[in-house]
């Protein structure tokens, strides 16, 4: 049988990789990782673990990725990964959370590939942790987003926004509104990790890999 995993890489750090999914990087006969032109996140957060195994890139362009872009890339997967042999695939924090891999997997799965999943540190936990601020205290409700635009703060008391890129602004002034505070974290867990809380240092920022963690303040 041919496996197929999807790995959680975690926010970054090599260090905060689970050990089950170093084992795992480790004993793969293929690595799969997104095509980013010729960067990716979780693979270099797995390659202290890579050996001399194939990494196959896969192209999936941001914001035009179809049916048939899923389609093509299991299909390279099931004809990469031979009999009895395994193949990880690498995906930033963990599977579960707006990943490209489960888009994929929903899309198209075949019975002769099996998969299993690995979870890995989610950003905004790993966020969450540097600030060392609670996500929920007993009773809260907490919202996710990663479309700000749909965010509708009303009855939260805390919220994670990722993919902060495109609306800070608009965003910022949402919370302001809503009466939340608010920490802007980028790169969480690598060297030049940077953490604001001052809206205009914040709006000088346009990163991919940031995120917003948000409390309705209590006064
Ligand atoms: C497609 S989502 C993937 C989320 C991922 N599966 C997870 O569990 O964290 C990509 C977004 O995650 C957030 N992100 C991932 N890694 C990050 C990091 N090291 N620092 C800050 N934000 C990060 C950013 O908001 C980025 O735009």
């Amino acid at each position: 049988m041919k496996k197929l995993y999807g790995i959680g890489t975690g926010p970054g750090d090599p260090d905060l990789l689970t050990l089950k999914a170093v084992r795992l990087i480790e004993n793969a006969d293929v690595i799969f990782a997104l095509n980013n032109k010729g960067k990716n996140m979780a693979l270099d957060t797995a390659k202290p673990f890579i050996k001399d195994q194939k990494i196959v890139f896969l192209d999936f362009p941001m914001g035009q990725t179809k049916t048939i872009t899923y389609l093509k890339a299991m299909e390279k997967i099931d004809q990469t990964i031979g009999d009895n042999e395994s193949g990880v695939f690498l995906t930033i924090g963990d599977p579960m959370i707006y990943s490209t891999f489960m888009n994929m997997i929903n899309v198209k799965r075949y019975d002769h590939l099996s998969i299993e999943c690995v979870p890995g540190i989610p950003a905004f936990l790993a966020g969450a942790n540097a600030i060392l601020k609670n996500v929920v205290e007993k009773g809260d409700r907490f919202l996710l987003v990663d479309d700000a635009e749909k965010m509708n703060l009303q009855d939260v008391d805390s919220v994670a926004i990722l993919k902060t890129v495109k609306d800070l602004d608009m965003i910022l002034d949402k919370l302001e509104e809503n009466h939340f505070d608010y920490y802007y974290i980028q790169r969480v867990s690598f060297d030049d990790q940077l953490i604001l809380t001052n809206r205009e240092e914040i709006l000088n920022q346009r990163h991919y890999m940031s995120l917003l963690l948000a409390r309705k303040s209590k006064i």
